[in-house]
């Protein structure tokens, strides 16, 4: 099972002006490309500022398992010996990718086109998320799925013998799915096309572009057309991780909404697939500025200056969805505290995420004495301005990181304190965060119950 299985419950109390400078970690889904990729290659991959959470750790863990030589040279050094396109060995125990969607379904599609055979499974969160959304369309290489009904977790994907190319068109917004398929393009002989009405991150094809794969990416009427030439020889790379729009977003927000804060966020990777947040919170009237703006590594990157500010409710585009996907449940807690209504649409692949994020954000808003309106794909949050947003209940976070750090938040800038009942889930994505928002300001208590 995966590390964590203790609940942790916090509490998170209104806190004084935030000020300083928050570090956050690497950006998660670039770190596990860097892994798998690495793995893919020929020669030492060499990573700097990977994200040593428990999701990345256990997609390392993942590789090591197919026969892949990863060490830990460092805070945020790996090294990864690859093995090659098609190189991977069979594991002899199961695969836990822990509470990571992204690490169970890029490593499946990294092996459904070796001849070989493996069993994935998660924590109690990962086991209950779709996965025939990445065993369907893998299927069509040659790979077989013998898993749970949806394809849940734990399954058994018998990796195909003499894959063939696949042209595949993603029902929903994913880059979780366009990845699989291209991962598993790479050792099938031809041109794999994978087509995406909606532009998702990129990180996949930008990476595999720098590991010299033959790769491009088109606009067309039917959406981004993305062809991939198969069975290329990938060269190992040194890679730099830039740091994680997704972890920034927390004390961006913060600071957005606890009078008087000042905050510095260095060094933030601002994919335009990624910082769909920062223009949203702009567009509330956030005083939010990207400065010192440049590119590293080939992605843009930023500092970026968050003040306190009087905040209004929007109509969120709904076109901006999968760029800040991951962003809703913090900024349902911005919408919280702004004045007037935030609609929030086009948002049902939140159901799926590491929790039902839609109703758990409805649930501990209200909690919390916040009116909130929910429907299939869409939230809507009632701010409460000036008058502030209650706060004095416990949230149930359902496993999922996003949920507890969002609610931990709130508790900043709520008259009265916000509980959760479990803080653990946090360490997946950004386990520096208490002690980093701590040093800012806040005042985050552990209850031992
Ligand atoms: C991710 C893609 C997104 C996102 C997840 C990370 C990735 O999931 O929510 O946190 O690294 O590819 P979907 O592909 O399911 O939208």
């Amino acid at each position: 099972m995966s590390a964590h299985e203790t609940p942790m419950p916090m509490t998170s109390h209104k806190c004084g002006p935030l000020k300083g400078v928050a570090e956050v970690p690497g950006d998660k889904s670039i770190s596990h490309r860097a892994l798998i990729l690495g793995a893919l290659s020929v020669g030492e991959t060499n990573i700097t500022g990977l994200l040593e959470g428990q999701d990345v750790l256990d997609t390392a863990h993942a590789m090591a398992a197919f026969g892949v030589g990863v060490e830990r040279l460092g805070d945020g050094k790996w090294r990864v010996h690859g093995v090659g396109v098609g190189g991977f060995a069979e594991p002899d125990a199961v695969i836990d990718c822990g509470n990571s969607g992204t690490g169970a379904r890029l490593i499946m599609g990294a092996m459904a086109t070796t001849d070989i055979c493996a069993t994935f499974t998660g924590d109690a969160s990962l086991r209950a998320r779709p996965m025939g959304r990445i065993t369907d369309p893998l299927a069509l290489f040659g790979a077989r799925a013998y898993g749970r009904e949806g394809g849940r977790l734990p399954l058994t994907l018998v990796g195909a013998k003499g894959p063939v190319p696949v042209r595949y068109k993603t029902p929903m917004a994913s880059a979780q799915v366009k990845s699989a398929m291209l991962l598993a393009g790479l050792n099938a002989i031809g041109e794999t096309v994978v087509t995406e009405a909606k532009a998702t991150r990129d990180h996949t094809e930008r990476m595999l572009a720098g590991f010299g794969a033959e790769i491009s990416s088109e606009k067309t009427t039917d959406g981004y057309v993305i062809t991939l030439k198969g069975q290329p020889e990938l060269l190992a790379q040194t890679i730099v991780v830039p740091r994680d729009p997704s972890s920034a977003a927390f004390p961006v927000c913060a600071a957005l909404i606890v009078e008087g804060s000042d905050v510095l966020v260095p060094n933030i990777g601002l994919n335009p697939t990624r910082a769909g947040l920062f223009y949203t919170l702009q567009d509330m009237g956030a005083d939010l500025r990207f400065e010192n703006e440049r590119l590293e590594g080939g992605e843009p990157v930023a500092d970026l200056r968050a003040r306190f500010s009087a905040l209004k409710g929007i109509e969120v585009p709904p076109e901006r969805a999968a760029s800040m996907i991951d962003e809703y449940p913090i900024l349902a807690v911005v919408a919280a505290c702004a004045e007037g209504t935030t609609t929030m649409r086009g948002i049902a692949e939140l159901r799926v995420k590491e929790s039902d994020r839609i109703d758990a954000m409805a649930r501990g808003l209200e909690a919390c004495g916040v009116r909130v309106e929910e429907g299939p794909d869409m939230l809507v949050v009632h701010g409460m301005g000036a008058s502030g947003v209650p706060g004095g209940a416990t949230c149930q976070t359902h496993l999922d990181h996003r949920i507890a750090m969002a609610f931990l938040c709130l508790g900043m800038a709520a008259k009265k304190p916000v509980s959760i009942d479990d803080g653990g889930p946090v360490a997946t994505s950004f386990p520096t965060f208490e002690p980093l928002m701590s040093a800012l300001g806040a005042n985050i208590t552990r209850d031992n119950r």
